[in-house]
């Protein structure tokens, strides 16, 4: 028996096969919507790349470097690798932060409030580079910028 695609049955095909490519694309912005801030940053190897940048900008930053001064090599690894596993759980990733609070750590440097501008300013530059999307920079410095009250002491 011959099956004829008469144009009413085109049509509701068209409309059925509408249907699904709309729905299937809302549940994937809806899962996107619900990814962790560290998935939409690009993960672990994105945020590892980030602080890199983040660490050498700072490390040679005119205003800055005497703050560095004296470290070994490997007390900059240390320091990078805290700071990404830092990042890493703080925007919801499967990471465990292995360092000592971050008051702690900062206590006693004396960062002053213009310090700590340059610093947010030089992360800024950086994640504008990696081209890391608004919303998910705005998250990211407010979730730094919670941090500034244990880091700033002047
Ligand atoms: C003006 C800005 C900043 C300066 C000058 C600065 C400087 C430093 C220095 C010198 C240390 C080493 C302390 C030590 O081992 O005795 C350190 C540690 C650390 N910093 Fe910052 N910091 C700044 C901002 C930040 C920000 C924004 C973050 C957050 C992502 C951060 C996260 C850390 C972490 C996690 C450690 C611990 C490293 C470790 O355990 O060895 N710092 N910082």
């Amino acid at each position: 028996m011959e099956t004829k695609i008469t144009p009413i049955k085109f049509f509701i095909a068209m409309v059925i096969f509408c249907f699904c490519v709309i729905t299937s694309g809302s549940n994937a912005q809806e899962k996107m919507q619900s990814a962790t801030l560290y998935n939409r940053l690009g993960g672990y190897d994105a945020i590892a790349a980030v602080t890199d940048d983040f660490l050498m900008k700072l490390i040679s930053e005119p205003s800055l470097t005497k703050f560095f001064v004296g470290f070994s090599e490997d007390s900059k690894m240390r320091i990078r690798q805290h700071i990404v596993e830092f990042i890493c759980q703080s925007t919801g990733g499967p990471c465990y932060y292995t360092g000592k609070d971050i008051k702690t750590m900062h206590k006693g440097l004396g960062i002053s409030e213009i310090e700590w501008g340059i610093a947010a300013n030089d992360l800024k530059e950086i994640l504008d580079k990696y081209k890391v999307g608004k919303e998910e920079q705005d998250e990211l410095l407010s979730e730094i910028s919670t941090l500034k009250p244990d880091i700033v002491e002047k």
